[in-house]
């Protein structure tokens, strides 16, 4: 039984595709051939020979048609419980009704920060192309002063993606089509090669942007205003971290049904009280005793909410207190950059998530994860507190990919930090916001 716990324990632990797809299995079937090499072809082998001496009996006793099902439905159980990725979103066939669905959400792009790429994505000289808030970004890293520059990716001339096949010489970037090259600090046109002057109107949108802790981040408002707040790096203490994990996909829903979620507590107990370890969490589950903390005189874009679970047996109300540890969520702004903290007596391990919503014409939200443990944290536990973190998320994903948005909720007494959190959302929006394409014609 201890090395079924064990195998168990690899397998929602082990985040490796490799793992996963052939070392897995390849356990999973050489346990089950020591089992019945065992069980079976041992003591046949056995009675065959004894069988010329003495009959025996040749049905196997009954304990063991038991102890046989018992692991294999441990097996299948072990198997089933790998949880859902954020890729496993539906592909939508009925698009019509889901332009009509989105018609009922809020603005897709509340002004804010949001991630465009990872520092490590753009190397100097290199140029990168991002779809989201409606619009491709041309991202690309000076070669003198290797700076990130951000420009609109599509060039004004005849409307070639600069980002694709494009080039950078310099601090600037030059479309495939034409050779047209564009200043990264300005977005101004500085060559036209075949041209003996450059109009000034020749311009691309360059946008506001800042490089912190390995993010680089975009300046997104309908107004087309100074940044209102700036992005809070998270405190990731250089060398004391380690990255121990990554994950990208994209969700059908709006990034407020994301952000409310953390003040939206009373669904705790029904869609996050299990743990992600089978057969146990028959037996265990967790409690949330939750508070936030928003202070919109001092700090009117920053909203943390602290969750402090424990894990309680079904025979029990007393909380284990091995397992007690306290969670954080840091949001600034709407929720493009989002710090989950989780404080292990033995480290902090933490999720940067970052969301880009991606077009107007249907809820599309691109979500990415980068895990970080402090190094004090053993290997396992990290891997553990992040596979519950990420169950966290996908245990809401069912209800995100259906629901609809209430623009007056029916609030009781105890939904108060949700109203509390709306008020604080508002302010995100503004006269400019775009609104979802549904009533556009289709070309
Ligand atoms: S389309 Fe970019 S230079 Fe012509
Ligand atoms: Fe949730």
């Amino acid at each position: 039984m201890l090395a079924i716990y064990f195998l168990a324990f690899l397998h929602v632990t082990i985040e490796n595709e490799t793992f996963h797809n052939i070392v897995w299995p390849l356990i999973t079937i050489g346990s089950f051939a020591v089992f019945f090499l065992d069980m079976y072809i041992l003591p046949l082998a056995y009675q065959t020979i004894n069988a010329l001496m003495t009959p025996v009996e040749a049905t196997p006793p009954l304990i063991t048609i038991l102890l046989t099902s018992a692991v294999a439905i441990t097996m299948v159980r072990y198997l089933q419980t790998r949880p859902a990725q954020p890729e496993d979103a539906p592909v939508f066939e009925q698009i019509h009704d889901q332009k009509r669905r989105a018609a009922q959400f809020p603005p897709p792009f509340p002004n804010g920060w949001y991630k465009l790429a990872r520092s490590g994505d753009v190397k100097p000289g290199q140029v990168i192309s991002v779809n989201g808030l409606g619009r491709a970004f041309a991202v690309f890293r000076g070669q003198v002063d290797e700076e990130v520059h951000v420009l609109d990716a599509l060039c004004p001339h005849l409307g070639a993606n600069i980002a694709i096949g494009g080039v950078v010489e310099g601090d600037a970037v030059k479309c495939p089509f034409h050779g047209w090259k564009f200043d990264g600090k300005s977005g101004q046109c500085i060559d036209i090669p075949y041209a003996k002057s450059v109009p000034n109107l020749a311009r691309t949108k360059r946008w506001t942007h800042r490089e912190f802790a390995g993010v680089i981040a975009v300046w997104y408002d309908a107004e087309e205003r100074e940044p209102m707040y700036e992005p809070v790096p998270f405190p990731l203490k250089e060398g004391t971290f380690r990255r121990v994990g990554y994950r990208r996909g994209t969700l059908p829903m709006h990034i407020q049904d994301f952000a409310e979620n953390a003040s939206d507590w009373m669904h705790f107990s029904l869609l996050h009280d299990r743990l992600s370890i089978p057969i146990l969490d028959r037996f265990f589950y967790i409690k949330h005793r939750t508070e936030c903390n928003y202070n919109p005189e001092t700090n009117p874009y920053n909203f943390v909410f602290n969750d402090y679970p424990t894990i309680h047996s079904i025979f029990s109300d007393a909380p284990i207190q091995a397992a007690e540890a306290q969670a954080q969520v840091e949001f600034t702004g709407p929720g493009g950059l989002v710090y989950f903290r989780f404080f292990t007596p033995r480290g902090e391990v933490a999720v940067v998530k970052s969301f880009l919503p991606v077009g107007e014409k249907g809820l599309q939200l691109t979500m990415e994860d980068e895990a970080y443990a402090e190094k004090t944290v053993p290997w396992f536990v990290a891997k553990h507190v992040v596979r519950e973190a990420n169950k966290a998320f996908d245990d809401d994903i069912f209800v995100w990919r259906h629901k609809t948005y209430m623009h007056k909720p029916l609030f009781v007494k105890e939904d108060t930090s949700m109203k509390q959190f709306r008020d604080y959302y508002k302010k995100f929006y503004s006269p400019n916001s775009r609104t979802y394409a549904h009533d556009r014609l289709d070309w």
